[in-house]
């Protein structure tokens, strides 16, 4: 297994460029069912999440390539209904493989995602959805099996839970609806440029979908959907990634081929703690000379903090003077990376969703363990501006989620290298 080494110490200086959206990418890949023509799908970028998403749709029965960022998917006739065990339980975004299924076959039996380090996630609204356009759920040998006993039906749903929300079950709902006989209206549809992106890749298949980017869709479900060619959407949690580690590093980074249109809150964040942010329509420079000041966050659903930047503010706010408190409103327990910045020296106390911290005037190189995707890029940054050398373990979590890593650090004065263990 790998490890990544950072020397920290260095200020991050010069221009990097944002590799396409994974969590758009995905749905969309999974979209490409809908039709039996082939799409293509371009600046995807090359992580295991996305070889993972290609196996399974291999194993559903289509046909995939890739190469240099552009993923051709023909699905054709003969698609298979179940997505295995073994590659849902690597990947939770597998499950949204559900709804397209269940539209082109009338069934879809998908091995049920567990629980993951996050915290509890569970799939109940995706099935709400599903089952409110008429398709029958049962839950057997840890498979979820969706069935339309009889031909589906446009619905009104209703689609928030407790944390508000869900990207992934408007996906999953959106793609069922769009084959679906009726009207279907989604109240509460999770409003993410994800969402949008894939609302709009669906509607170059022929889709028929209102109300794009906000609570409420529309949908008048159509017959057929053809084959298309899309481009992904920038990845802005990538994005806000460099961000977070321009600033805390004291650097000037050029962060090019972005949509800073996706970044409003975490610009605000950052202005409020004193760092300067310009931006074009496609590019976003980062620069700080002055001190870092506190600021209080709190995670919600799109226009609002990611949940996906949580752990990187924190990282930030480490270093910052002062006192901030961060507070998680969509996984209420997605602190594993506290305890690991603790042992780099930073000072974060957990009180409930809550995390209060302390800021420190400097944090110290340590050997840290990934526990997800976000807290690596987290510890990763922290390593940059510790003392010393710090070895971040279980790599594989960065590899589902940041193309060229350790490259694009390296090419901003980063000292960073990957080892074997
Ligand atoms: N929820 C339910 N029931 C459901 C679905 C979700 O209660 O049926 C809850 C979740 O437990 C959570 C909240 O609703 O409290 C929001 O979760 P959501 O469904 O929006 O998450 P997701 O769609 O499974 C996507 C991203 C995550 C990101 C979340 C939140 C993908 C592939 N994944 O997950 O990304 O954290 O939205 O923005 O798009 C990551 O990239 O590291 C990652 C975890």
């Amino acid at each position: 297994m790998d490890k990544i080494v950072v020397e920290g110490g260095s200020r991050l200086k010069g221009d990097v460029w944002i590799s396409g959206a994974k969590n758009s990418a995905l749905p969309m890949m999974a979209a490409a069912l809908l039709s039996e023509k082939e799409s293509v799908l371009s600046n995807v970028p090359d992580l295991r999440d996305i070889h993972t998403m290609i196996k399974l749709l291999r194993a559903l029965g289509a046909k995939v390539s890739f190469e240099e960022g552009v993923v051709t998917i023909k699905p054709g006739r003969n698609l298979k209904s179940v997505a295995p065990y073994k590659l849902v339980s690597t990947m939770r975004a597998s499950v949204c493989v559900l709804g397209p299924l269940l539209a082109r076959l009338g069934r879809a039996e998908v091995s049920l995602p567990g629980g993951c380090v996050i915290g509890p996630r569970p799939i109940d609204l995706h099935l709400k959805g599903l089952a409110a356009l008429g398709a029958k759920i049962e839950i057997k040998h840890g498979y979820v099996l969706v069935k339309a006993l009889k031909k589906l039906k446009g619905s009104d749903i209703y689609l928030g839970g407790s944390f508000g929300s869900s990207v992934l079950a408007t996906a999953n709902v959106l793609m069922a609806a769009v084959l679906t006989s009726g009207k279907t209206i989604i109240e509460n549809a999770a409003c993410e440029p994800e969402i949008v992106d894939l609302t709009q890749f669906l509607v170059k298949m022929g889709a028929r979908i209102q109300g794009e980017g906000s609570p409420h869709l529309e949908i008048e479900g159509v017959k057929k959907l053809s084959g298309v060619e899309h481009t992904v959407i920038p990845d802005r949690i990538e994005t806000g990634t460099y961000m977070f580690a321009a600033a805390m590093s004291a650097g000037d980074v050029f962060i090019k081929k972005c949509n800073p249109g996706h970044q409003n809150v975490v610009i605000d964040k950052l202005r409020q703690a004193g760092v300067r942010i310009d931006k074009t329509k496609s590019t976003i420079r980062v620069r700080r000379r002055a001190k870092l000041k506190p600021v209080d966050v709190t995670t919600l659903p799109y226009p609002g903090f990611p949940t996906d930047l949580q752990a990187q503010m924190m990282a930030l706010m480490s270093v910052t003077p002062g006192i901030s408190v961060i507070t998680e409103k969509i996984y209420p327990d997605r602190f594993m990376h506290v305890s690991e910045l603790n042992r780099m020296g930073s000072q974060v106390f957990l009180e409930g969703p809550s995390a209060i911290v302390h800021g420190v005037k400097k944090l110290s190189g340590a050997p840290v363990m990934a526990s997800d995707l976000r807290a690596s890029a987290a510890l990763v940054i922290a390593g940059l501006v510790a003392e010393g050398k710090t070895d971040v373990h279980r790599v594989y979590h960065l590899d589902r989620g940041y193309e060229l890593l350790e490259k694009k650090f390296s090419s901003l004065g980063a000292v960073i290298r990957r080892e074997k263990e």
